[in-house]
C-alpha cells in the first residue's frame, strides 16, 4: 500500500504563507515518488493552495467538513463547497475538533458518511485521552469511536477512507507513542474493519499514525506491519522539516 503522509496545519499560515510553503515544496516533489503527499491548510488559504499547487503531485485536504450539503448552519463548510477547490481528502473527528467544540461519535460518523457520498477521501481521527488510557480503555475507546463513525456505512462504500489512530496525549507533546502501541491500535482497527465491514474493506484500509512525528521518529512508525503513514501536525509547518520527514519515510520503508 502506498503511504500516505498528510499536513495538519490546524489554524496556521494565511494564503501568502500556504502558496510560499507549496512553491517551496513541491520543488523537490520528484523525491516523492511512492509516497500520497497531502497538505490541509484552514479553509481560508485552500484557493492559494490550489492555485500554487496546480499540476503538482502533492494533493489537497480540508480540517473539517459539515455533513450537510448546503442550509442554515452559519460558520460551516460543506463538501461540494471543498471540491469546488480541488480538495480530495477531509480530515474527520480531530480529536482538536470533539475535545474542544463537542464533536461526537454520531456527528463523526454523519460526517464520513457524507464525505464519501460526495466523492471526498475522509481521514478519519481515533485516539483515547491520557486519562482513558491510565484507566486502560484504550480499545474500548477506540472501539466506541470506530463504531460510531462507521455507522450505517455500506461495505462497498469504505475503498477510499484513511484511518488516523492519533491518541490525544502524543499530539502536540513531543511525547509520541511507543511503536508497540501504534501497532496495536491499527491491529484493533483492521480488526474492527473486518468484523464490521468484511475482509474486503480491512485488507485495503491505509492506517496512519499521528501525535508528535517528526522527521527522527517517522521512520520506525512506518516500519510497522500495520501502519502505512503518518498524519502531521507541527512538523509539517516548514516545507524543509516536511520534506525531511517525507524522505525519512520514504527511505525507512524501502529498507
Ligand atoms: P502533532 O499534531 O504532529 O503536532 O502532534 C498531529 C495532529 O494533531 O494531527
Amino acid at each position: 500500500m502506498e503511504l500516505i503522509i498528510a499536513a495538519n496545519w490546524k489554524m496556521h499560515k494565511n494564503a501568502a504563507e500556504t502558496a510560499a510553503f507549496c512553491h517551496a515544496i513541491r520543488r523537490n516533489e520528484a523525491d516523492f515518488t511512492g509516497v500520497e503527499v497531502l497538505i490541509c491548510p484552514p479553509f481560508t488559504a485552500l484557493a492559494a493552495a490550489a492555485a500554487a499547487l496546480e499540476g503538482s503531485t502533492v494533493k489537497l485536504g480540508a480540517q473539517n467538513m459539515h455533513f450537510e450539503h448546503q442550509g442554515a448552519f452559519t460558520g460551516e463548510v460543506a463538501a461540494p463547497m471543498l471540491l469546488e477547490y480541488g480538495v480530495e481528502y477531509v480530515i474527520v473527528g480531530h480529536s482538536e475538533r470533539r475535545h474542544l467544540m463537542g464533536e461526537d461519535d454520531r456527528q463523526v460518523g454523519q460526517k464520513v458518511k457524507a464525505a464519501l457520498e460526495s466523492g471526498l477521501k475522509p481521514i478519519l481521527c481515533v485516539g483515547e485521552t491520557e486519562k482513558e488510557r491510565e484507566q486502560s480503555l484504550t480499545e474500548k475507546v477506540l472501539e466506541k469511536q470506530l463504531s460510531g463513525a462507521l455507522e450505517g456505512l455500506d461495505p462497498g462504500t469504505t475503498g477510499s477512507l484513511v484511518v488516523a489512530y492519533e491518541p490525544v496525549w502524543a499530539i502536540g507533546t513531543g511525547r509520541a507513542a511507543s511503536t508497540d502501541d501504534a501497532e496495536s491500535a491499527a491491529l484493533l482497527i483492521r480488526q474492527f474493519f473486518q468484523n464490521k465491514l468484511g475482509i474486503n474493506a480491512s485488507s485495503g484500509l491505509r492506517i496512519q499514525y499521528g501525535g508528535s512525528v517528526k522527521a527522527d521518529n517517522i521512520g520506525s512508525f512506518v516500519a510497522l506491519p500495520s501502519v502505512c503513514g503518518a498524519l502531521v501536525g507541527g512538523a509539517s509547518l516548514e516545507a524543509d522539516a516536511f520534506r525531511a520527514l517525507i524522505q525519512a519515510a520514504r527511505k525507512a520503508e524501502k529498507s
